[in-house]
Formats: structure tokens, C-alpha cells, sequence
């Protein structure tokens, strides 16, 4: 089922007074990356807490299969939204952090109000984790043209984790 990409309408990243930042990385550069990984944190926390409503919500005879692997999926997210948070931090920008801003920032859509069945639980986890990967190999060439390998890093982790995801649900749809 194909879903809208919501486009950013907020400025992400917000960058507090006190003493410059002088780390090799223009402040433009810096400004374009922290809006990127703001994007990203806004994304793995809508991918968090629909993983985790799936946990709680999910029915049917793969129960346990999905409960717990969708519990190991979780725990994953949430650890990942700080490192996320705290690069933007580095970059000297505030990190987005409440229900408005995240649903402003995020390309992925609300948590559904209904609990979907399972077959659809894993569909909508599979597109949600394929929209993390694409949102954060967006900023690739430019954490790749600004020299910053930090960014490069985390984004290159977040790429394993979320293409993995999506290929371990992907395959729980097949005969
Ligand atoms: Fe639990």
C-alpha cells in the first residue's frame, strides 16, 4: 500500500548562542546536516513507538514470533534515537524532541488508531523501516562533501540496522 512522503515544513535544527563551533565543518554545512539528522530522529522515533503499540497489539498465531521479535526491534530504536539526538548536539544545533515537532519532521505516518492485523503489522513496519533508510541516505553525500565521518558513521549503522529490519519482516510475508 502506498503511502505519501510527507515534506519537512519546519526548520529542524536550531542553533544556540554562546562561543562558535570551529570544527572544520562551515556553519552551513553543520545547519544542513543537523536538519538531516533531525529528520532521521524524528523517523526512528515514529518507527519506535509503532514498533512498540505492534508489540503491545499484535494478535493472532504468530503472536509470540512477532511479540518478540518486534520487542527486540524496539529496544533496538530507542537506543539509537540518542546517538541520533546527540550528533545534532556536536554539530551545535538543539535536537527536535516532542510529539509536535517529531510529526512535522517524520516521513513516516502516525501510529494507525486501530490495531492492524499482523500481516499488515509486519507490511507497515517493513515500508516504515525502507522510509528510515531512505531518509538517511539523503544526507549521505553531504555528511560524505562536508568531511563529516561522524555522521557518516552513525548514518552507515542506521543503514545496516533499518535494511536488515526490513529484509527479516520482508521475508516473514513469503510462502
Ligand atoms: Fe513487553
Amino acid at each position: 500500500m502506498a503511502r505519501e512522503t510527507k515534506k519537512q515544513t519546519v526548520k529542524a535544527a536550531q542553533a544556540p548562542a554562546g562561543m562558535p563551533i570551529n570544527i572544520g565543518i562551515n556553519d552551513k554545512d553543520r545547519a544542513a546536516i543537523a536538519n538531516g539528522l533531525s529528520r532521521l530522529l524524528a523517523d526512528t522515533y515514529t518507527l519506535y513507538l509503532t514498533t512498540h503499540n505492534f508489540h503491545w497489539n499484535v494478535t493472532g498465531p504468530m503472536f509470540n514470533t512477532l511479540h518478540t521479535m518486534f520487542m527486540g526491534q524496539y529496544t533496538e530504536l530507542w537506543n539509537a534515537v540518542d546517538p541520533v539526538a546527540e550528533r545534532i548536539r556536536s554539530l551545535g544545533h538543539f535536537a527536535p524532541g516532542s510529539y509536535g515537532q517529531f510529526g512535522k519532521l517524520t516521513s513516516l505516518p502516525d501510529v494507525p488508531a486501530t490495531p492492524p492485523k499482523a500481516m499488515d503489522m509486519i507490511r507497515i513496519l517493513v515500508e516504515g523501516n525502507e522510509a528510515v533508510a531512505r531518509t538517511a541516505r539523503e544526507l549521505f553525500p553531504l555528511a560524505d562533501k562536508a568531511s563529516d565521518e561522524p555522521t557518516a558513521d552513525l548514518l552507515t549503522q542506521r543503514l545496516t540496522v533499518h535494511e536488515q529490519n526490513a529484509w527479516m519482516l520482508r521475508s516473514l510475508l513469503e510462502d
